[in-house]
């Protein structure tokens, strides 16, 4: 993870430097740092902790110059101390890295071998270092680069800015994405366009491999051969006005506020909801598959699991599902011809990134499921399946979770068509169904205030269990992991019926258990589950409907009602109430909502 920019500029930088880092800050956020070259020397400011942190020392010391990078971090190698902090120095050089060079051991033994005195306890120091020897024995800039390339392995990418040349950033991509952006008479770059909006939508994005050779006048860029390409150029939509708070708290209770509007956007683009039918998704042949395999991370593998359930049960299709951190190392046999699909917000998630390649080699066609229209995953794939939820600044999930569940949902209803598990009668009472989906959001966001209630009152529990049955099941997993990652409460989520497979131990009248439940045809074997956390004296914490409430045999310690709906659309709307006690949880706690320690939005890192 980590996000970079860098700056080749005709005014003073540092401000924009960090201006460009707040817009990364959900790629990282445990130290940050900016570096530019002053009257031809170099100069750095650096510091542990959030952006702001130094914001404040920028204040305090400014710092000239026309030229620089910034970064905001995410330790991997290194504590976050200011000490591990980038851009690291050595010589002439200072290097901005997202990634992780996994042979850094043997290059900084060598190094240190020759003289060489290493400052921090990170991997990205080498890079300095091996740069600086290079430089000092008299390569170009260019040549030291493409040389020191060659010589790490891992993900990275990079930015670099060199004492006394004052017209030159150099940069490199291989497994972390970089964006170069065109301006007038600037250049810039950054991990992602976004990072650059307020400067330019005019973009070029360095591919697999690349390396590439920046000033004021534009870019040169060279494949890992370092044969010079040309890749192309990007106007992009400028989205920069699209990332601010507005009057919420928190960017997490804007996204979850959103979800009506964004839900009905990406429905509207996979359902013709006029003539009741779900659009055959360009690209995709369902009819002539015979297996789908999915893998993605965090709150997308969740909404994977959702989707499994839909394919198998409408279009009886089925479905192979693991985290994508598994699913890579498994040697999954799979058949050529066959279809795999990637869910991703961000796009740029490292396993996902190495699972699609994996089944890219297997031969299966590649599908994704993703958010950043521009990102890795989505220029990889043979079909891209937009979700339309827009940036997503909170680091826990929420738009992109319910637009990802509604672009499943659709794909399962057009696979269910052309396979002929269903009929154009049962085609419209679904695509119907799914197009409540926005009024229903809509009610379950009025429980808001309520749910923050039951959120004051469970703040203090130390653990807190979540049970759901068949698509409840994934919406459990979700809810406990918004809970332990927001609130820093210990959360599980399991299916309903393991509960007697171990977490039963667990309950006694200090556990509050969230049972997520519609009134649906696994309801009473839930019920059944309630009676027995009931019977230990667990605090049920029932969210369902006024069917389920009527038929679940006690009375709960905590109900949240939301209104009758068709189960197959319960998941999405389901997901709203889970937010928000996570969200109101944690606000209760004073933790960090939006961006909670130890996390990071886009993990770009395996
Ligand atoms: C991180 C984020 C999660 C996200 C997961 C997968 O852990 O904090 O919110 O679900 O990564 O990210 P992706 O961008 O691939 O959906």
């Amino acid at each position: 993870m980590c996000g970079i920019v860098g700056i080749l500029g005709n005014a003073p930088v540092a401000e924009r430097l960090i201006d460009s880092l707040k817009r990364l800050e959900y790629r990282g956020y445990d130290s940050a740092g900016i570096a530019t070259l002053e009257g031809g020397r170099l100069t750095r400011l650096r510091a542990a902790g959030k952006l702001k942190n130094l914001e404040a020392e920028a204040a305090a010391h400014p710092l000239a110059g026309v030229i620089g990078i910034g970064h905001t971090r995410w330790a991997t190698h290194g504590g976050p101390t200011e000490r591990n902090a980038h851009p690291h120095v050595a010589g002439r050089v200072a290097v901005v890295h997202n990634g992780i060079i996994e042979n850094f051991r043997e290059l900084k033994d060598a190094l240190i071998a020759g003289g060489a005195v290493f400052e921090s306890d990170t991997d990205t120091e080498v890079i300095a270092h091996l740069l600086s020897v290079a430089l000092a024995a008299g390569e170009t800039p260019q040549d030291a680069l493409a040389k020191t390339l060659k010589r790490l392995r891992g993900a990275f990418a990079l930015a670099i800015l060199i004492e006394g040349e004052e017209d030159l950033l150099l940069a490199a991509r291989r497994g972390s994405p970089l964006a170069v952006g065109l301006g007038k008479g600037e250049t810039y770059l950054g991990s992602d366009a976004i990072a650059l909006a307020p400067f330019t939508n005019r973009i070029v994005y360095l591919e697999e491999g690349d390396w590439a050779v920046l000033d004021r006048k534009g870019v040169t860029i060279f494949d890992a051969e370092d044969r010079p390409v040309a890749r192309p150029l990007k106007v992009l939509q400028s989205s920069a006005l699209l990332v601010e708070k507005g009057n919420y708290r928190h960017f997490m209770a804007k996204e979850i506020a959103e979800q009506p509007d964004v839900i009905g956007h990406t429905l509207a683009y996979y359902l013709d909801l006029a003539e009741g039918r779900a659009k055959a998704p360009e690209g995709l042949d369902f009819a002539a598959v015979e297996r789908v395999s999915i893998a993605a991370c965090g709150t997308a593998y969740y909404a994977g699991l959702v989707g499994k359930y839909w394919f198998e049960r409408l279009a009886r299709l089925p479905v192979d599902i693991d985290v994508a951190s598994e699913f890579r190392y498994r040697e999954v046999p799979l058949k050529p011809g066959g279809l795999s699909i990637f869910i991703s917000q961000s796009g740029e998630t490292a396993d996902t990134l190495a699972s699609l390649r994996y089944c890219r080699e297997a031969g299966q066609r590649i599908a994704a499921v993703v958010n950043v229209p521009t990102s890795t995953i989505a220029r990889e794939s043979d079909v891209v399946l937009p979700t339309l939820a827009g940036p997503e600044i909170g680091v826990a999930s929420t738009k992109a979770f319910t637009c990802q569940l509604s672009v499943l949902a659709s794909l399962a209803v057009a696979a269910a068509r052309a396979r002929g598990t269903i009929d154009a009668a049962e085609e419209k009472r679904l695509v119907e169904a799914l197009a409540e989906v926005p009024r229903l959001v809509s009610q379950a966001l009025a429980l808001e205030h309520e749910i923050a209630e039951i959120g004051r009152r469970i703040h203090k529990a130390s653990d807190v269990l979540y049970l759901g049955r068949g698509t409840s099941y994934p919406i459990a997993l979700e809810g406990a992991l918004k809970l332990k990652e927001l609130s820093y409460i210990h959360a599980e989520g399991y299916a309903a019926g393991e509960l007697k497979h171990g977490p039963i131990a667990l309950i006694d009248e200090s556990v509050p258990v969230v049972v997520v439940a519609p009134f649906d045809s696994l309801f009473e074997k839930t019920a059944s589950n309630m009676q027995e956390v009931a019977a230990r004296g667990g605090r049920i914490i029932l969210v369902t409907d006024e069917e389920g409430l009527a038929h679940a045999g006690l009375t709960p310690a905590e109900t949240i009602l939301l209104p009758k709906m068709p189960p197959e659309i319960a998941p999405i709307v389901y997901a709203i109430p889970v937010q928000f006690l996570a969200y109101h949880t944690a606000v209760v706690n004073g933790t960090d909502v939006d961006q909670p320690r130890n996390l990071a939005k886009s993990v770009t890192v395996e």
